[in-house]
C-alpha cells in the first residue's frame, strides 16, 4: 500500500508541476486521476469500466457468478447490490489487497425512496410539491446508505411519465416537466450534499437517459419515438436540471429512441450530454442494455455492441460484461481508441478521488456508525411527516373526513387495511417491510381508547376468492363508520410491472360494491403505485384518500389524516383518467384544430363518443379539510418587453374553519406561436399555510426567459405575442389574465 502511494504521489507532483507551465491548472482530483491513469495497463483501465452485481440482491435478469474473482483480478471497478459495512469492507479488501494498483471499488445501489427507513414512493412524495422535504428525504437516504458502505445511488429517476399503465411511474415525479425538473435538482442535492468527500454523502445517478418514460402503450422497455422538439422540450429538462444541480453520473435507458437504443446513441450520450451540456461525470448503462442492443437489432455480435456503446459515450458497462470481454481486442483492432478508454476510466477514477476512497477505501465501512445511523428516531419521524404530506384527498363530500376519534364502532376493512408487505412499495431498496406500520395499527394508536375497532380483510388483493366477504359485510354493518382500504399490491407497479388495466382488481370491486350498499359513512383509502381509473370508486364513495405507498410510517401517517391531526395538502402530479381509453391524458395537451370547447354540440370536434375528454381528477388536484378562495389574477402591467418582467398576483383566503396548507399554482398559455403550444404550462407554485379566515397575497414574477420554447427554427427562445396567465388550485383553473410580450426585431 505504502509503495503504491509513494509512486502515485511522485507522479502527482510531477503532473501538477507540468501542468503549471502548459495548461490551465487542473483540479487536484483531476490531476490525481491522471497520475493513476498513467500507471495503468489497458486491461486495468477496462476493469474500471466494468460494474457487476453481487448476489446480495436481484434487480435484473442476469446474475454473474465469480464476481469476487473479477474483483481480485482487477477486472471490475464497481459493484452493485452489495450492502452493509461488513460486507462492503470484505469486498473492498479483495480489491485493495489483491490488485496491483489497489484501486478501491465503488459500491452502487438503488437507493430510491429511502434506504432502510422507507419514505413514500417518489410519485407520492412529489405530490407534496415540497422541494425541501424531498431534499431532506434524499439526504436521510444517503445518511443511511453511506453508513452501510454505499457510495453511489442509482437515483433520482427523473423520467417524465404520462402513461399510468407503465409501472415505473411510481419511481418518478409525474407528468410535468417544470415540477419534475425542480424535484430532480432537489433530490440530487439531497443525495450529494455540498461535499462529496463527506462520509454521509453519495454520488447521484440521474436516470434513465433518455425518455424511458415514453414507452409505447406503457409497456416497459418498449419503443420510444418522438420528435426532437418533444424530446427537448418535455423529456430532457429534468435530466439537465439534475446535472445542473451537480449529479455526478448518468444512467442510460433501455429504450430505443429515434431508432437507436439509448446505450448506443452518440446523439444522446455525446452530442447532447457532453457537447451541449458539458457533463463531465461518467455514464453507466442500465443493466445489460449493451447486450440488449443485439435484440434491438442494431449490431450483429457482442464486439460490435461493445464498440457501439463505448464509441457512443458509455463509460461503464453494468452487468453485460461486454466491455470486459471485448474492449481490449477492439482497441488492438483500432475499432475503439485508447484515448476513449482513458477518458472513461479517468472519469470514474476521478469520482473515486472525490469520494475520498483513495485516502481511505474503508471510510464508508464503519459498523459502529451503521448501528447508530440506520432507522434512528429522527429519520422515522421525518418519514412520517413526509408520508402525511404526500397524501392527496381526492374527494370529501359532506365532510365525511376527518373522522371523529370518538366514533363508537369503527370497521377497518379491506385487503390493504392490515397489509404490511405492500406498504413500502416497489424499489424499496434495503427496506424491511416487516418494520412498516399498518393502517390498522396506525388507527389503533390514534383513536380514543373507547372506540371499538373491528377488522376484516374483505377480499384478497388480486386472487379470485370471496371467502372473506361475508365477515367484512357483517362487521361493516355493526359499525358507525367504515375505513375501506383497497389498492394494488406493491409488485403491481415498479420495473417490469406494466398493466393493461388501471382499475382495481375485480375482487376488490365486489367488496367495494357490497360495502357501498350499506350507506354508512365510509372513507375509501387507496394504496397504489400509479394513477388508477377510479371512476367506479368515485361513483360509489363520498370520501376518497389517495395514499400511494407511503413507506415505513404509512399506517400512522394515514391515521393522522383520517382523524384530522393533519389536514391533507398534497396535490396530484399525474392526471387521473376516467378510463384507460383516455391515455395519454395530461394537463399540458395541445388545443387541436377542432377543440371540443369551440363547439361542444358539434359532431366534428375532438372528442370521444363514449367518454368525456376531461380527467376524473386533474393534475394539481387535491382537497383540504378547509376551503380556499382565490381572487381574480392581477398583473402589475399588461405588456412587457424582452428586458422586463411581469408580476402576477392573487390573494388566497382560508374560508373554512381549520388551519390548512394550499399549493398555489401558476400556469401560462402562449396563445400564438410559430409552432403549436400547450393549453397550459406550469411555471411556478408556492405552498401557503393559512389559519381560518387568514388571507395572503401571492406574487409570481414571470420573465421572458420563462416563456422560452423550441421555436419552429428549433431555437430555444421566446416569441412576441399574447399570453394568458393563470393562478389557481389545480390545472383546471380558469382564473386568468392576459399580457403581451413585445420583442424588438
Ligand atoms: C434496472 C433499472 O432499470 C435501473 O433503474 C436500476 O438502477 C438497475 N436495474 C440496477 O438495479
Amino acid at each position: 500500500m505504502k509503495i503504491y502511494y509513494r509512486v502515485f504521489y511522485t507522479l502527482l507532483v510531477v503532473s501538477l508541476l507540468a501542468s503549471c507551465n502548459k495548461q490551465p491548472v487542473k483540479s487536484t482530483t483531476d490531476a490525481k486521476a491522471d497520475s493513476v491513469l498513467a500507471l495503468m495497463t489497458l486491461r486495468e483501465k477496462i476493469g474500471q469500466l466494468t460494474l457487476y452485481t453481487s448476489d446480495w440482491d436481484v434487480t435484473g435478469p442476469t446474475m454473474r457468478k465469480g464476481y469476487q474473482t473479477d474483483i481480485k483480478n482487477g477486472d471490475v471497478g464497481a459493484i452493485f447490490n452489495a450492502i452493509g459495512a461488513a460486507y462492503t469492507r470484505q469486498l473492498q479488501q479483495l480489491a485493495v489487497e489483491n490488485t496491483r494498483l489497489k484501486i478501491p471499488l465503488l459500491f452502487g445501489y438503488d437507493v430510491i425512496h429511502g434506504h432502510r427507513t422507507i419514505f413514500p414512493i417518489p410519485l407520492a412524495e412529489s405530490c407534496s410539491w415540497d422541494l425541501d422535504m424531498m431534499q431532506r428525504s434524499a439526504r436521510i437516504a444517503a445518511e443511511e446508505a453511506t453508513a452501510e458502505g454505499l457510495h453511489w445511488t442509482f437515483a433520482p429517476m427523473v423520467d417524465i411519465a404520462r402513461d399510468p399503465r407503465w409501472g415505473r411511474v411510481m419511481e418518478g415525479a409525474g407528468e410535468d416537466t417544470y415540477l419534475g425538473s425542480k424535484i430532480a435538482a432537489a433530490r440530487v442535492k439531497g443525495f450529494q450534499g455540498d461535499d462529496l468527500s463527506a462520509v454521509n454523502t453519495m454520488l447521484a445517478c440521474v436516470k434513465h437517459f433518455a425518455a424511458y418514460g415514453a414507452a409505447q402503450a406503457g409497456r416497459d422497455y418498449h419503443t420510444v419515438d418522438m420528435s426532437d422538439r418533444v424530446l427537448r422540450e418535455t423529456y430532457l429538462p429534468p435530466y439537465k436540471a439534475a446535472l445542473d444541480a451537480g449529479a455526478a453520473t448518468v444512467m442510460t435507458s433501455f429504450n430505443e429512441i429515434h431508432g437507436e437504443p439509448a446505450s448506443g446513441s452518440h446523439y444522446l450520450l455525446t452530442d447532447i450530454l457532453r457537447k451541449e451540456w458539458g457533463f463531465d461525470g461518467f455514464v453507466v448503462t442500465d443493466y445489460t442494455s449493451i447486450m440488449e442492443m443485439l435484440y434491438h437489432g442494431v449490431v450483429a455480435d457482442t464486439a460490435a455492441a461493445a464498440a457501439m456503446a463505448i464509441n457512443a459515450g458509455v463509460d461503464m458497462d453494468m452487468q453485460a460484461g461486454f466491455f470486459q470481454d471485448k474492449l481490449e481486442q477492439l482497441v488492438k483492432a483500432g475499432k475503439v481508441s485508447e484515448a476513449r478508454i482513458n477518458e472513461a476510466a479517468k472519469r470514474i477514477i476521478k469520482l473515486k478521488f472525490d469520494l475520498g476512497l483513495f485516502d481511505d477505501p474503508y471510510k464508508y465501512c464503519d459498523t459502529t456508525r451503521e448501528k447508530t445511523v440506520v432507522m434512528n428516531e429522527k429519520f422515522l419521524a421525518e418519514a412520517k411527516e413526509n408520508a402525511k404530506r404526500s397524501i392527496v384527498l381526492l374527494k370529501n363530500e359532506n365532510n365525511i373526513l376527518p373522522l371523529n376519534k370518538n366514533t363508537k364502532t369503527l370497521a377497518v376493512i379491506g385487503p390493504m387495511a392490515n397489509t404490511r408487505k405492500d406498504l413500502i412499495g416497489a424499489w424499496s431498496a434495503a427496506g424491511d417491510w416487516k418494520k412498516a406500520i399498518t393502517l390498522l395499527e396506525g388507527i389503533q394508536q390514534t383513536v380514543s381508547p373507547a372506540t371499538k375497532i373491528s377488522f376484516a380483510k374483505g377480499s384478497p388483493i388480486d386472487a379470485d376468492s370471496t371467502q372473506y366477504l361475508a365477515e367484512a359485510i357483517a362487521k361493516a354493518k355493526q359499525a358507525d363508520a367504515i375505513v375501506l382500504a383497497v389498492g394494488e399490491a406493491s409488485w403491481m407497479s415498479g420495473e417490469a410491472a406494466s398493466r393493461t388495466s388501471i382499475q382495481l382488481p375485480a375482487i376488490q370491486r365486489k367488496l367495494m360494491e357490497e360495502i357501498a350498499k350499506l350507506n354508512k359513512p365510509t372513507v375509501l383509502v387507496v394504496m397504489n403505485g400509479r394513477p388508477l381509473d377510479l371512476s367506479f370508486e368515485d361513483k360509489h364513495f363520498k370520501a376518497i384518500l389517495e395514499t400511494w405507498f407511503l413507506g415505513t410510517q404509512a399506517g400512522p401517517a394515514i391515521a393522522e389524516v383520517l382523524f384530522g391531526d393533519y389536514n391533507p395538502s398534497g396535490k396530484l402530479t399525474m392526471t387521473f383518467p376516467r378510463s384507460i381509453g383516455q391515455i395519454p391524458i395530461y394537463y399540458s395537451m395541445k388545443n387541436t384544430g377542432r377543440p371540443y370547447e369551440s363547439d361542444p354540440g358539434n359532431k366534428y370536434v375532438s372528442k370521444y363518443l363514449d367518454e368525456s375528454n376531461y380527467p376524473l381528477y386533474p393534475f394539481g388536484h387535491g382537497l383540504s379539510y378547509t376551503t380556499f378562495a382565490y381572487t381574480q389574477v392581477k398583473l402589475d402591467k399588461t405588456s412587457i418587453t424582452s428586458t422586463d418582467s411581469i408580476q402576477v398576483s392573487c390573494t388566497v383566503t382560508n374560508t373554512g374553519t381549520r388551519q390548512g396548507e394550499e399549493i398555489v399554482q401558476l400556469y401560462v398559455r402562449d396563445l400564438v406561436g410559430s409552432v403549436t403550444r400547450p393549453i397550459k404550462e406550469l411555471k411556478g407554485f408556492t405552498k401557503l399555510d393559512l389559519k381560518p379566515g387568514e388571507s395572503r397575497e401571492v406574487t409570481f414574477q414571470i420573465k421572458p426567459a420563462d416563456l422560452r420554447f423550441y421555436r419552429k427554427d428549433m431555437r430555444f427562445d421566446y416569441e412576441a405575442g399574447e399570453f394568458e396567465v393563470y393562478i389557481g388550485t389545480n390545472a383546471n383553473t380558469t382564473n386568468k389574465a392576459k399580457f403581451n410580450l413585445s420583442v424588438a426585431e
